[in-house]
């Protein structure tokens, strides 16, 4: 049995005073005692929020970080640091950091194994682009980018993993996948998993699906058995919103 997980993704948005605002709608009861709920935050919000969700049922996340942990890299963020303020997950591989930022297979999996080192759970995020879903090449690129985070990753330390499946062409554009097509290309992602790490692995990890998810449309998703949660940008930004997300993961026969 796999927990769900519902992670929202903040991206770019909210400055400190916005982080308590919102820090400040959540209801001191668990509103959804079955879905592990966590917040990837930017990284100037982290200390507050670490602060002030201790003992509370959310968990905290931030959405990028360096593999090292440290050196002359300016501008960058190590494990270490993160681990210090309490962070339990960080994104990596985010579309946007592949897209914008060059990051690579090889930098995604160097990130991947650093998080592991440091007990930092990775959310790690594979997707094809709209041109790739257009020529009907879905299944090579999820599998490429699969067996790239998986690359020199032991059983024991992949089912510390989330994955989460993001088609590109879903990400803030209100155009989500449907849960059915999510569905079988997340299979096609459990099946690759276990391929390369094991069947106990590939049973074992989460996967999420993420692009356009709304508190409408999450239980769609929540319906199908190889999806386990999800990553959410756009829709967790309001406490009210992520809250009916967090409990719309526990909504279908869970
Ligand atoms: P979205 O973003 O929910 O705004 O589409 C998802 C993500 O990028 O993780």
């Amino acid at each position: 049995m796999r927990t769900p997980i519902l992670a929202g993704n903040w991206k770019m948005h909210k400055t400190i005073a916005e982080a308590a605002d919102f820090a400040a709608q959540l209801p001191a009861e668990d509103p959804a005692p079955g879905v592990e709920k966590v917040i990837c935050a930017p990284f100037t919000a982290l200390a507050f929020l670490a602060e002030k969700l201790r003992d509370t049922p959310y968990r905290l996340g931030a959405q990028n970080m360096h593999h090292e942990e440290q050196g002359a890299y300016t501008g960058e963020i190590s494990p270490l640091m993160l681990k210090e303020l309490g962070v339990q997950y960080v994104i990596i591989g985010h579309s946007e950091r592949r897209q914008y930022f060059n990051e690579t297979d090889d930098a995604v999996n160097r990130k991947v194994k650093a998080a592991l080192a440091h007990g930092l759970k990775p959310i790690v995020c594979v997707g094809e682009s709209l041109a790739e879903r257009e020529e009907g090449r879905t299944e090579e690129i999820v599998r490429r980018q699969t067996e790239a985070v998986l690359e020199g990753i032991t059983e024991t330390e992949a089912k510390e993993i989330v994955i989460a499946y993001e088609p590109v062409w879903a990400i803030g554009t209100g155009r989500s996948s449907t849960a059915e097509d999510a569905n079988q290309t997340i299979g096609q992602i459990r099946r690759v998993i276990a391929g390369k790490v094991g069947e106990t692995a590939a049973q074992s990890i989460r996967i999420q699906y993420g692009g356009s998810v709304k508190p409408d449309n999450i239980a769609s998703f929540m319906a199908y058995p190889d999806i386990d949660g999800a990553l959410v940008g756009g829709a967790s930004l309001t406490a009210d919103s992520y809250l009916s997300l967090v409990q719309g993961a526990t909504a279908v026969g869970r």
